[in-house]
């Protein structure tokens, strides 16, 4: 129980024991890379949480997390450390490559696996779904799978939906937005729905990239864009280093155009900004450069 609860709006201060307590629980169950100078931003993010709560310290905020069997809190807790920015057609040079290159060298395939690896909403996965449809039409509904993972539930469940404010989609071509989408009537109409022909291409479940990684993910192209600024090296390599062996020979892992893996050692080419494929050739269709 709390020992006294804030007033709603004061602020707690976050010693430095109870800073390091904190990155340590971050680190060690996220990867989370709290050290450098981030004592602010734990502050303000999870001083918001404990008020919520009315918990009196950081301290007693540190045992809730942890005495929470559930694994809820600690979940909610990194939900509040990390952002959980994105759009869609962000860093639009990915998808751009995934039309042009890399689809049309599995064509013949009757499946085509790709993951969205910290798909945050899910407007990552629908662009996905929705450039590859626009490109290649019902086939593409057939045969590629789009599993899309975050670690936070709040998020997730937003992208299960399916459904965004129409501010969302500045920049997206209108024609488009007809094609894929559906406005909401009534009171839901400044929002839109993804068709379900959208939304069947794409498999969303909770993961936490820190923890093992599913045996049966065998992917040819793995999004795994603007997370990795999170973690510090070593967890990167071994992230990288996860995610190579659930790539097929040829296959392509994206990054964030803001993320680089050269301070880290990995088997990947290089092939352009943000983008390496896993050497070898894959089994029906040679993944090559573009
Ligand atoms: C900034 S968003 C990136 C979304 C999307 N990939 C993009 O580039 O627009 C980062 C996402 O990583 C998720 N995340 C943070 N730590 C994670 C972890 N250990 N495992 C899985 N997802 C994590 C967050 O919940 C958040 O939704």
């Amino acid at each position: 129980m709390p020992s006294s609860a804030l007033a709603h709006d004061q602020i707690p201060v976050l010693s430095a024991a109870e800073f390091e307590k904190i990155s340590q629980l971050a680190y060690q169950h996220f990867g989370l890379d709290l050290s450098h100078g981030k004592q602010g931003l734990v502050a303000a993010r999870l001083g918001k949480k404990l008020r919520e709560l009315g918990l009196a310290t950081f301290q007693e905020y540190y045992e809730y997390v942890k005495a929470d069997r559930t694994g809820a809190a600690m979940t909610t807790m990194v939900d509040y450390l990390t952002t959980n920015h994105t759009s869609f057609f962000r860093e639009p040079r990915h998808f751009d490559f995934l039309v042009k290159t890399i689809y049309p060298a599995l064509r013949s395939r009757s499946q085509i696996n790709i993951w969205s690896a910290a798909c945050s909403s899910g407007e990552e996965p629908y662009t996905i779904a929705m450039t590859l449809l626009e490109a290649f039409h019902a086939e593409v509904a057939a045969k590629v799978k789009i599993k899309a993972t975050d670690i936070s539930t709040r998020v997730l469940e937003k992208a299960k939906r399916g459904v965004y404010a129409s501010e969302r989609f500045q920049g997206v071509p209108v024609d488009l937005m007809q094609r894929y989408l559906l406005k909401g009537q009534n009171a839901s109409a400044d929002s839109y729905r993804f068709k379900n022909e959208v939304r069947a291409m794409i498999d969303f479940g909770h993961l936490n990239l820190m923890e093992k990684l599913p045996e049966d993910y065998r992917c040819s192209v793995i999004f795994c864009r603007n997370i990795m600024i999170y973690f510090d090296k070593p967890t990167q390599q071994s992230l990288v280093q996860r995610l190579s062996d659930r790539l097929e020979d040829g296959g392509y892992l994206f990054i964030g155009h803001s993320e680089s893996l050269n301070a880290i050692t990995h088997g990947l080419d290089y092939v352009s900004p943000a983008t390496y494929r896993k050497p070898g050739h894959s089994k029906s269709g040679q993944i090559g450069r573009s």
